[in-house]
């Protein structure tokens, strides 16, 4: 087993945000998540769970970047955006549109006729809905609050370039930790569905007791290091008590209510490689 040395969080020169409002993304968490990435030399990184990917576009893009998540509405929307050309005419119709309950409500009905409609119909949605929540949405930007259409183009270009150099995949995560690997050393990120989900129609696919039980038995046997984050919770602790297992915890955004947006979170961050913390 590698020992890594865990270092505050610096935030990387080609940091950038995710385009995503995500369900469960971990932004507010990265300062807690980065240490544990950033320690470990590596010039493969895959992320199968990838969601809104705060993660991925928060660190350093290394030479092979494999990203991954079941949802390919999502994985259809990065597809888009990584060509610039397509990525621009998706921000000609954002620019021009409004935020408000009338328009999501249109565009919640609307039959997408090509692909430019399906990844303009995810992103409109993905914006203006509840937690992001695309699957049923339902509305929920606040003015002031969420970020105005105007954004939109600027989060898209700067999410394009950083999607350059990776490769983008709807499977199930089995499938990507079992890929061989191309560079020397990989790194796996897994931000898998709480165990403990609370919000559950935030994802279109379920993920269940077996496939946690699944995950666990898959990273027992990888070869590859890898950094995992999860609730913490006692039927995670024993899934992982072969592992090293940290304790952490953070503030998150719920919804957009005034008052009573942030909520405390206790996780874990579970590794198969030792650490010395610098913290
Ligand atoms: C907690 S979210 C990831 C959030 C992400 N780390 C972020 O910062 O936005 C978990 C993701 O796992 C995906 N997922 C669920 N089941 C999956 C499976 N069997 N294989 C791959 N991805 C899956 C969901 O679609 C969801 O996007």
């Amino acid at each position: 087993m590698n020992k890594y040395i865990v270092e505050p969080y610096k935030k990387s020169k080609d940091a950038t945000k995710s385009p995503l409002r995500y369900p469960g993304g971990k932004f507010y968490a990265l300062k807690h998540i980065m240490p544990y990435i950033t320690c470990v030399p590596h010039d493969e990184f895959r992320e199968p769970f990838m969601g809104g990917g705060a993660v991925f576009f928060a660190k350093k893009t290394v030479a092979i970047n494999i990203l991954n998540d079941l949802e390919t509405d999502i994985i259809d929307f990065y597809e888009w955006i990584k060509n610039e050309k397509r990525c621009e005419d998706l921000i000609e119709i954002l620019s021009i549109q409004q935020a408000n309950r009338e328009r999501h409500a249109e565009v919640k009905c609307m039959e997408p006729a090509t692909d430019l409609d399906s990844v303009f119909k995810t992103y409109y949605l993905n914006r203006t809905s509840y937690c992001g929540i695309i699957n049923r949405p339902a509305w929920g930007y606040a003015e002031g609050k969420s970020s105005p259409p105007a954004n939109w183009g600027k989060f898209l270009r700067d999410a394009s370039t950083k999607l350059q150099n990776s490769d983008l995949y709807s499977m199930d995560f089995s499938e990507i930790l079992r890929m061989p690997a191309t560079g020397k050393h990989v790194l796996l990120y897994l931000d898998p569905p709480y165990y403990h989900a609370d919000q559950k129609r935030a994802y279109t696919k379920p993920f269940e007791i077996e496939d946690h039980i699944r995950l666990a038995r898959e990273l027992k046997q990888t070869k590859f290091e890898f950094c995992l984050s999860y609730d913490d919770c006692p039927e995670v602790r024993e899934l992982y008590h072969w592992a090293n297992i940290n304790d952490v915890s953070w503030l998150y955004n719920t919804d957009n209510k005034p008052g009573q947006n942030r909520k405390a979170c206790k996780e874990v961050i579970i590794t198969n490689y030792d650490t010395e913390k610098k913290i």
